[in-house]
């Protein structure tokens, strides 16, 4: 196993999004009806038992949040309640026990404070990713919810998801779906990503950032970009999100239908999104966690290239989102009421 360097051996600007061992993640454990008070540990690897349902049957599920450094030196965590609130809503499809917005707020905030070191500088653009994740273990073989569960945070530097940071890039349209109508498209569990991976990889090869998924039911509607809900941009000004019930509910989604419509003044619109009717969109982009937003370019759709704003250049609307959003996340800019939690080092 190889350790995460030390912080002075890091080159901040260029991080990418990669794993990282650091020093230390939380980890609690269900038995018998409830969790145990977990705690920080330096073990890196989960014992499990070979019959795990998460192994087999996918009954695990996880979040992803970050921990930004502001100019001060502080370290803050943005909107870390409406992780916690999804992933009980996760929890619940798949049938595990919800771990507390509390206790989940308070082990973000352990890994951060014990991983201090590993937050990235303010001005590079880095953040420290946060992995929430809960998985069903212990001795099992039928189709059935787990005897016990893990719950763990884990946390690792990265920079931009999307290489090249905030440029356009190009997504092309699939085959397959990520979702099925009445499925867990809207629960972020493991098996939602695994059935990406083949498309996913197909849309690498071929010279995309990743896949727009349409709606199952139809293939007519955008439903995702890659691991990203999706966005776009009206010639009246509106911001337009697809809204339906195999999309997973975003925490950057909704944070920028507040922020377009308060501190932007548009109008904001959550509905149907035709593939046949990118006509509208003036600016199109990709919004999440880890991609922030990350500007489309175009769109390929039946062998035809759809260019919103440009290829090459960040649309004006876009990048004021952008902006806004991530002077909020850095603590330049005055955030909503609720929105910010520091981090008592
Ligand atoms: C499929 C999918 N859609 C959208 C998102 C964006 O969600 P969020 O803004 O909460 O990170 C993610 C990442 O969590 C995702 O995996």
């Amino acid at each position: 196993m190889t350790k995460a360097p030390a912080p002075s051996e890091i080159d901040w600007q260029n991080l990418g999004f990669n794993y990282m061992d650091l020093p230390y993640r939380f980890l609690a454990h269900y038995k018998d009806g409830q969790w145990d008070d977990g705690e920080l540990t330096e073990d890196s690897t989960l014992h499990l038992n070979e019959g795990s349902p998460a192994l087999h049957y996918g009954q695990a599920d996880f979040e992803g949040l970050k921990a930004y450094r502001t100019k001060n030196g502080d370290i803050q965590l943005f909107r870390p309640d409406r992780n916690a609130a999804r992933m009980q809503q996760s929890c619940e499809r798949v049938l595990m026990p919800p771990f507390p917005t509390e206790r989940f707020i308070a082990a973000v905030k352990a890994v951060v404070k014990a991983n201090a070191d590993y937050v990235p500088p303010y001005g590079t653009g880095g953040t420290l990713y946060l992995r929430p994740l809960m998985i069903g273990v212990g001795e099992n073989i039928g189709v059935h919810p787990a005897p016990e569960y893990l719950f763990t945070v884990f946390a690792m530097p990265v920079g931009a998801y999307y290489k090249g940071g905030v440029k356009p890039t190009n997504f092309t349209t699939s085959y397959y779906d990520r979702a099925a109508p009445h499925g867990t498209g809207k629960s972020k569990v493991g098996g939602n990503y695994g059935g990406s991976l083949l498309p996913g990889d197909q849309a690498h090869k071929a010279g995309f950032s990743d896949v727009i998924y349409l709606d199952p039911a139809t293939h007519t509607k955008i439903e995702e970009a890659g691991s990203a809900n999706f966005f776009g941009i009206t010639k009246n000004n509106e911001f337009v999100t697809p809204e339906s019930d195999s999309i997973l509910p975003s925490v950057t989604k909704y944070s920028l239908l507040y922020l377009a419509k308060h501190n932007l003044g548009l109008k904001t619109v959550e509905g149907d999104v035709y593939i046949d009717d990118l006509d509208r969109f003036v600016e199109a982009g990709a919004m999440g966690t880890a991609a922030v937003i990350a500007p489309i370019g175009g769109i390929e759709y039946q062998d035809q290239l759809h260019v919103f704003y440009s290829e090459t250049e960040v649309g004006p609307v876009t990048q004021k989102l952008y902006d806004t959003l991530t002077g909020i996340q850095f603590g330049d800019l005055e955030a909503p009421e609720g929105w910010i939690q520091k981090v008592d080092l």
